[in-house]
C-alpha cells in the first residue's frame, strides 16, 4: 500500500524562539509546505516535563504560533495546532512506552543533559520525553519530520519504536488492512548550513533558551539594534575568513557565523566563503549584520503585529486542533484494534 507522504514537526514553548529555532526547524518547515501536508505542533506536553507557570506557559504557545504564523506557515491549507488539544497524543504515547524498551531511553543524551546531576529528581515525564515525541509523530503516520541536529536520537528512538509495533504486532497490523506495519517509519530531515547554530559567546555550546546570557543568542523577537549589538559582540578568533571550508575545522566561532550567514542567505558555507574568504571579522560582521536585520527584523515585527490579535492565534490553533484530531482519531481506532482493545 503507497504511504502518502506527510509532514509533523514540534516546537516546545518554553522561554524566548531563537535563531537556531528558526534557521534549524521553522524556516525548513516553510519549505515543506510545498511538498506535502504538514502538521506543525506547539509541544505545550513536553513543555511541562519541566515546570512551567501556567500563565506564561499559555502565552508561550500563543508566541510560537505568532512565530509559525510570521515566518509564513499557512495555517489554512496546513495545521498549526497545539499538542495538549488531540488527547490521542498522551494515549499513543502510554502506547509507545509499551513497546519501547527501558534501555533505549537510558541511552538518550539530551534526558542526561536536562536531569544533570541531580537525576533521582527529575521527571518521569521528563524520562519518557522521547516516547511522547515518538507518539506525536506516529500519531499522524507522519513520514518526513524537519528538526534541528538535536533531534536526531530521539526520531531514531521514533523509528525504533514504529519498527518494533510493526514487527511484534506484524498479523494484526495485516488483519486490520496494513500488511507492511501500520507505522511508517518516519524520516528526520537535518539539512542545510545551519542544524546546529552555536552559542555567540561560546562556540561549542549549543544556542539555546536555556542559557542564561541573553547575549548568546538572537531572540526571533530581537529588533534590528538588539540583533546587531549581539552580532558585533559575537564571540571571534584573531584570524581572517579562510577561503574553503575546510579551513574553518577548529575555528567553533567562525564556523557558527559563516553557517548564520550561508542559512540567512539560503546558500551553502563554500559560497560565503567565496565571497568573504581572506576577510576580517570586522569586515563580515557588519554584511553579517546587515543581512540578518534584514532578515529577521520583518518576523519579528509580525510576529509582534500577530502576537496582538489574541482572538486569531486562538482560533488557528481551535481550528487546527480539530483537523489534527481528525487524523489523529482515525489513526488512534486502527492502533486500538490492532492491539487487542474493545472498542463498541
Ligand atoms: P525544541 O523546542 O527544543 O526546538 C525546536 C526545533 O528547533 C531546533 N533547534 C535548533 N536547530 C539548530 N540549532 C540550534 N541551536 C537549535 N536549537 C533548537 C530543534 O532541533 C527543533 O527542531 N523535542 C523537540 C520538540 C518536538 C518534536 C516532536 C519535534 C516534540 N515532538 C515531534 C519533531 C517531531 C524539541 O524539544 O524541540
Amino acid at each position: 500500500m503507497k504511504i502518502e507522504k506527510r509532514v509533523f514537526s514540534g516546537v516546545q514553548p518554553t522561554g524566548n524562539l531563537h535563531l537556531g529555532n528558526y534557521l534549524g526547524a521553522i524556516v525548513n518547515f516553510v519549505e515543506m509546505q510545498k511538498e506535502a501536508p504538514c502538521l506543525f505542533c506547539v509541544v505545550d506536553m513536553h513543555a511541562i516535563t519541566l515546570w512551567q507557570d501556567p500563565d506564561e506557559l499559555r502565552a508561550s504557545t500563543r508566541e510560537v504560533t505568532a512565530a509559525f504564523l510570521a515566518a509564513g506557515i499557512d495555517a489554512k491549507k496546513h495545521i498549526i495546532f497545539n499538542q495538549s488539544r488531540v488527547d490521542g497524543h498522551a494515549y499513543l504515547a502510554w502506547i509507545c512506552n509499551c513497546v519501547a524498551r527501558v534501555g533505549w531511553l537510558n541511552r538518550m543524551t539530551q534526558f542526561k543533559e536536562k536531569a544533570g546531576k541531580d537525576r533521582e529528581n527529575a521527571s518521569l515525564g521528563l524520562y519518557a520525553y522521547p516516547s511522547l515525541m515518538a507518539a506525536d509523530v506516529l500519531l499522524y503516520r507522519a513520514t518526513h519530520v524537519p528538526v534541528g541536529d538535536d533531534q536526531k536520537q530521539h526520531l531514531e528512538l521514533a523509528r525504533d519504536i514504529a519498527q518494533k509495533f510493526n514487527s511484534d504486532f506484524d498479523e494484526f497490523c495485516e488483519r486490520y488492512g496494513y500488511p507492511d506495519g501500520f507505522f511508517p517509519l518516519p524520516e528526520p530531515m537535518i539539512s542545510g548550513p545551519a542544524t546546529r547554530i552555536m552559542s555567540l559567546r561560546d562556540g561549542t555550546r549549543k544556542m539555546s533558551k536555556s542559557e542564561p546570557s541573553d547575549m548568546s543568542r538572537i531572540n526571533l523577537t530581537d529588533n534590528a539594534d538588539e540583533i546587531a549589538k549581539k552580532l558585533k559582540k559575537a564571540k571571534t578568533d584573531p584570524e581572517p575568513l579562510p577561503s574553503d571550508v575546510e579551513g574553518l575545522k577548529d575555528r567553533a566561532e567562525a564556523d557558527n557565523l559563516v553557517g548564520i550567514y550561508a542559512a540567512l542567505a539560503k546558500t551553502d558555507k563554500a559560497s560565503v566563503l567565496g565571497e568573504f574568504g581572506g576577510a576580517q571579522f570586522s569586515k563580515f560582521k557588519p554584511a553579517l549584520v546587515e543581512l540578518a536585520v534584514e532578515k529577521l527584523a520583518p518576523i519579528a515585527a509580525e510576529m509582534k503585529r500577530i502576537s496582538e490579535d489574541r482572538a486569531y492565534i486562538e482560533e488557528v490553533l481551535k481550528d487546527g486542533g480539530e483537523r489534527a484530531n481528525e487524523i489523529a482519531s482515525k489513526h488512534l481506532r486502527v492502533v486500538k484494534d490492532i492491539v487487542g482493545f474493545l472498542q463498541s
